[in-house]
């Protein structure tokens, strides 16, 4: 009897944990599509052979261990109603003797176990032998990348040697590769431990400060991919993101040409027009950032319509001020814009930034009101980062003086119409 009731109290319980467990899934995951286990940042469906070995490797494990409990949960069924106590005398008996030690029993429990782990350690160990690096007939056609790990951003950069460039190109949170070809990528840590993580394409392996470290992946057809950073590394690790954008050779190329180019400048129109500063109007306390439709129907499409500038639309007066600001407010300490100004390596390289399409990291979409609220309040989108806070000992360039939450008195104070010219000059750096 009292198993029963034990039992039905489970039942009740259990129904309620289901039920609560059901609906969290249900509205915690939207972007996870729940029964195809499809999402942005899906390990189930993947999109490369790295990420697949390493999808083998889950499902290996998975389908061992549910064998086992398969196995052990139906011998304690059967136990459990084959001895049950049937009656009053039943439950108040003595236990009957009880056996141990014996050889067969022993030796088989454990030859199970081993079993057991050489099924999972056979595919383990072949899986770690694959994703450790490019196969040696692969070598010759492996892409080679340096990636970095900043507080909060990935720098990435085409060594010399890939490029017909005289330098390397340097680029920040959207890293392009050739679809179809094995990436190299050489991973670097810069102040601490990051991780990089793409997970429909390959990872998790950290970027050390002071040692070199790598891995290796490849992107089945082009595609858009989501990464992030997978090792805890401060305040703002949680929100410090990044793109893997695959294309085809051609496109890749051309990709790599135009970002070889110095910044784009605008021609100054014959007449100037007036400047007129549109105040960008954002929400800008620190909430989901909320992205375009487009970045879900079709995000490759989406990226490939950021690649060209809108001559049509743009402001050159506007844009020309933004450029002087840019130099003013000392943004060139921490930025560089090849062709135009600064040498800063602190913060990202934005000579090409505007044919990204995200910002802060890969955590904002880009266009202009996302921009105009992380120049206007960086603190409120990443907490610590250094153009608020400052770096190698300098004071934040946007810290408040008096307390938080006093923007009027910053060590830098950006009007609306700096703001409004920044967005203006760096939206047109495409
Ligand atoms: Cu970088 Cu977590």
């Amino acid at each position: 009897m009292r198993l029963i009731s034990l039992l039905s109290t489970l039942a009740r319980r259990g129904y309620v944990i289901l039920a609560l467990g059901g609906l969290t899934l249900l509205t915690g995951c939207k972007k996870l599509d729940f029964w195809t286990m499809n999402g942005h940042q899906s390990t189930i469906v993947v999109n490369g052979p790295v990420a697949r070995s390493q999808l083998g490797v889950f499902l290996v494990t998975c389908w061992v261990t549910f064998f086992i409990f398969i196995l052990v949960g139906s011998v304690l069924a059967y136990v459990t109603l084959k001895f049950r106590a049937r009656n009053e005398s039943d439950e108040h008996a003595e236990p009957p003797d009880q056996g141990h030690g014996n050889p067969l029993i022993e030796l088989s429990l454990i030859g199970a176990s081993v079993l057991a782990l050489v099924i999972i350690a056979v595919p383990t160990l072949k899986a770690i032998d694959y994703t450790y690096d490019v196969a040696v007939e692969d070598k010759a056609n492996a892409y080679e990348v340096n990636a970095s790990g900043y507080q909060w951003w990935f720098k990435f950069e085409y060594p010399s040697e890939q490029i017909t460039g005289a330098g390397p190109l340097v680029t920040a949170n959207e890293l392009v590769i050739p679809a179809g070809r094995p990436v190299r990528i050489n991973l670097r840590g810069t102040d601490v431990i990051h991780s990089f993580w793409v997970p429909k394409l390959a990872g998790k392996v950290d970027m050390i400060p002071n040692r070199g470290n790598f891995l290796w992946l490849k992107a089945d057809v082009p595609g858009y991919y989501w990464g992030q950073c997978a090792e805890y590394c401060g305040d703002s690790h949680a929100v410090m993101r990044f793109r893997v954008i695959a294309l085809g050779p051609k496109e890749f190329n051309d990709w790599l040409n135009k970002q070889l180019e110095p910044a784009r400048t605008v021609a100054p129109a014959t007449e100037q027009p007036k400047a007129h500063f549109a105040s960008y109007k954002t929400e800008w306390k620190r909430n989901e950032a909320g992205w375009s439709e487009k970045f879900e129907l079709n995000p490759l499409d989406a990226w490939r319509a950021h690649q060209e500038p809108d001559v049509k639309n743009e402001n050159v007066a506007l844009i020309l001020q933004g450029r002087e600001t840019f130099k003013a407010k000392t943004c060139i300490n921490c930025h560089t814009v090849r062709g135009h100004d600064g040498s800063g390596v602190n913060g990202p390289n934005l000579t090409h930034v505007a044919s990204r399409t995200t910002i802060a990291g890969g955590l904002l979409e880009n266009n202009p009101e996302q921009l105009a609220r992380w120049i206007r309040h960086p603190e409120e989108v990443k907490p610590g980062n250094k153009m608020f806070n400052g770096v190698n000992h300098m004071d934040g360039y946007l810290k408040f003086k008096n307390g938080p939450r006093d923007p009027d008195v910053r060590n830098i104070t950006l009007t609306e119409s700096d703001v409004t010219a920044l967005v203006a000059y760096l939206s047109s750096l495409k």
